[in-house]
């Protein structure tokens, strides 16, 4: 077993069977249930809200991992803590009241996690960074799963981890974004250490367990 949080994108998933292939991709040696979260307004896609949330911890046991893309997260961290969200990441642009919503996301008994896009250097992070478990380097720009990993994300990656390193924070680096068997060793060895992927899990043409041990067997 190697040392990596796999995070399965439920964006990729067939919604017709949604029990189906949670309970499939739970049986595995999966980590984390990953929710991406859209409003149309941050991102152009509109996708789910806590009633998923709420529904995927009725059928799986791991943490759920929920990623919001949503304007003024604020108004919405409560309904997600309370429909089983275990991790709760917000993305640090275009939202004034981040440093109340990462408190308020822990005073909720979840995890906070920060997020930044392609656009955004990591030096905004450092007013931040003490109050993270889980740092999100995005490798494509939010709003739809099956883009292309950019590499030049892998610099920001590292750039992250010396930063945590300098305050001696153990908050994980997550990557979302592109992640394949094929893009995930760029990222580890620049410092990430929980790695999102929906197409490469749900869309894998040998099921949803193969899809998982390539991405694992890839960093082993
Ligand atoms: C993109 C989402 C990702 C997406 C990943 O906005 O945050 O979590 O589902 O999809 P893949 O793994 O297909 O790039
Ligand atoms: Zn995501």
């Amino acid at each position: 077993m190697n040392n990596i949080i796999l995070s399965a994108s439920i964006l990729s998933a067939d919604f017709a069977r949604l029990g189906e292939e949670l309970r499939a991709a739970s049986a595995t040696d999966l980590d984390w249930v990953h929710i991406d979260v859209m409003d149309g307004q941050f991102v152009p896609n509109i996708s789910m809200g806590p009633f998923i949330v709420e529904t995927c911890n009725r059928i799986t046991d791991l943490p759920l991992d929920v990623h919001l893309m949503i304007q003024q997260p604020e108004r919405h961290i409560q309904s997600f803590a309370k429909a089983g969200a275990d991790w709760i990441s917000v993305h640090y642009e275009g939202n004034p009241n981040i440093h109340r919503t990462l408190q308020e996301i822990r005073a909720l008994g979840c995890h906070p996690g920060i997020v930044i896009n392609p656009g955004t250097p990591a030096a905004v992070l450092e007013s931040v960074l003490d109050m993270v478990d889980l740092v999100l380097v995005m490798s494509v720009n939010p709003g739809f799963s099956g883009q292309k990993f950019m590499p030049e994300m892998a610099r920001k990656i590292a750039q992250v981890d010396s930063m945590l390193k300098q305050i001696n924070s153990s908050a994980i680096i997550q990557v979302d974004g592109g992640i394949t068997s094929e893009t995930i060793c760029a990222a580890y060895d620049a410092g990430a250490r929980s790695f999102v992927a929906a197409t490469a899990i749900f869309k894998h043409p040998q099921g949803i367990a193969a899809g998982i041990a390539s991405l694992r067997n890839a960093v082993r």
